[in-house]
Formats: structure tokens, sequence, C-alpha cells
């Protein structure tokens, strides 16, 4: 009998890889050093027995239909997994499972590395020195705000927004969190439950930890931006398409917003001209869990996945569709 085959969309960490060797599996994978459009994906994983994806990776209904019925499982990468039509692959007897948990701290400290970048200037300063311009120590330079005794606002508040309060107490913040209902966790830490408007009026950072779902498309827009306290400064490690961009470019520009700081784009990788230009901004390629032990235990949870859908057992981290 022929072996099962996987197909991965990208490469991903040696320890995933390992895991599927041994379990007797024949891999493909794209050599491309770039994703996969639609078309492509239908037709490079065409026979596959699963797929491991990536969160950029366009698995639509479409795609999901060309490759079922052979495809019995999607692992991706990720615990975002707003890129896969969840519903057709349950109609087409499919299994989607993610990554979860493993990339809560990960994530959470970027957040953190965002947000005091965003706040002391970081992408300006280091800019600065690396052009040879910095002329010594100067009273008026690059005066950044405040984190310490700040007001933290988390819209979102699962594993990754939790993880990222509990920082905030180093940090003596005042933490205000939306989410759609209590957390004891939050709780716990002093942290306190408002709602959009609340939050958006009280809070010094807003960070974003929320899923992109049709209700959370373009959460903040123009109406929110208006809300904002003077000098609010915007994180976001969730996902580009909750912040209508356009809107968030015009707040920065005109400083209802007084700082971004980004690892997640609307339409990413393409980054908008004006954001570019923005010193007021810091960028990242969307590294939120971009440690080596987190990649690794992301790999290896993909692969145990698709092992334990191959041999018909529960995989561990199954996306559930609500
Ligand atoms: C990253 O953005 C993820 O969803 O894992």
């Amino acid at each position: 009998m022929s072996k099962p085959v996987v197909y991965l969309t990208r490469l991903i960490p040696d320890a995933g890889l390992d895991l599927l060797v041994k379990a007797g599996f024949s891999l493909r994978i794209n050599q491309k050093a770039r994703g996969l459009s639609a078309e492509e994906l239908t037709q490079a994983a065409a026979g596959a027995d699963a797929v491991i994806s990536q969160l950029a990776d366009p698995i639509n209904s479409a795609v999901l239909e060309a490759w079922a019925p052979k495809c019995k499982v999607v692992a991706t990468c990720a615990v975002g997994y707003d890129n896969i039509d969840v519903k057709a692959a349950a109609k087409l007897g499919m299994t989607v499972t993610n990554t979860p948990d493993v990339l809560t701290h990960a994530t959470a400290d970027l957040t953190w590395a965002l947000l005091l970048a965003t706040a002391r200037r970081l992408g300006e300063g280091e800019r600065l020195v690396r052009a040879g311009a910095w002329r010594g120590w100067e009273m008026m330079q690059l005066m950044g705000a405040d984190v310490f005794g700040q007001s933290l606002g988390l819209i979102g508040a699962g594993r990754i927004g939790q993880a990222v309060a509990k920082r905030a107490s180093g940090f003596e913040m005042t933490v205000r969190y939306v989410a759609r209902s209590e957390k004891p966790e939050m709780t716990a830490i002093g942290a306190t439950r408002v709602d959009l408007d609340t939050l958006l009026t009280t809070s010094d950072f807003v960070s974003l930890h929320t899923a992109l779902t049709p209700d959370t498309h373009h959460l903040l827009n123009a109406k929110a931006f208006d809300k904002l306290k003077p000098g609010a400064i915007l994180i976001n490690t969730a996902r580009g398409s909750v912040v209508d961009q356009v809107e968030m470019i015009a707040a920065l520009r005109d400083g209802r917003l007084a700082a971004a700081g980004l690892d997640v784009f609307d339409g990413e990788p393409a980054i908008p001209k004006e954001l570019m230009e923005m010193d007021n901004v810091v960028m990242l390629p969307h590294i939120g869990s971009a440690t080596v032990r987190t990649r690794t235990r992301m790999a290896e949870i993909a692969a145990n996945n698709v092992i334990a859908v191959l041999t018909d057992k529960p995989p561990q981290t199954p996306v559930s569709v609500g």
C-alpha cells in the first residue's frame, strides 16, 4: 500500500517533519519561497491525505472542495484560522486543527516588545543611530510616552489577552478589557471588564487580542478612533483586518492616534506607502509566535494532529465550528 501523503504549504521546523516521516507518511513541500494562491494550493495539494497549512494560505470552500474527499485534515500552524472556511471543511467531513496555547507567551511577549518600542520610539532611535545621524545626548531628543502607571485597554481577553494583562502588573498599569463575558482570571489580577466605548475613552494603550470574525472585522473604525483618549497608542498583534487601516492612517495623521505598534496588517504583506512614511509607527513582519521553541512546538502539534486524524484518533487541538 502506498504511503499517505501530507502536503505542506511552507516548510516547518524539523521536529514536525520528523514526526510525520516516523509515522510513515510521504511529504510534499511547497518549494517556492512564498505562499501560494488559492489556485496554486488547489493544484499543489491535489491527492494529498492531509495538508499542513499556514495562516496566510487562502483555504476557501473551492480549495477544500477540490481537496475532498481524499484530504481528511487541514492542520494550520497558527492559533487563528480566519483564512480557512471551517464551515465548508466540516460539511466536507474534513477536520481542521490549529495550534493554541503553545504560542500564548511568545505572542504576549511580542505585544509588550511592540508596546514598549512604540511608546519609547525605538524604531526612530535605531534608525537615527544606524544612519550615523546621532550627535550625542540631547535633552529634547526622542521623548516618548510613559508606560509605567498608565492604563491598558485590551480588546479580547482570551489566552493571549490574559497573558498580556498579567505582564502589565509589573508596570503597575490599570487594566481594562472588553470581552463577551467576565473573565475570573482577569478579575483575579485586578482587571476590569468594560464596554468598548469606556475602554476607548480611558486607555493610554489599546491592544487587540481578538480573533478576526465578521463581528470584529474593522471593529476599530473612524468612530472608534474619534473616541480615543488624547495621546492614545494602538498595538495590534491580532489580525490587521480588525482595524480599518485607512481610518487608522487618517487617525495617525491627524493625531487622534499618537502612535501604533503593528505586527499585522490588512492585506499583508502589502503595507500602504503612508504607513511606511510615518515615524510614529513601529512595524513588524507578523512574528508574534516566532521563537524557536514556540515554532517548534507549533510544528509538532500540527504534525501530531495530522497523525491522529490519519490513524483514526481524535486530534489534540481541533477547531470547533461555531
Ligand atoms: C498568529 O497570528 C497566529 O494566529 O498563530
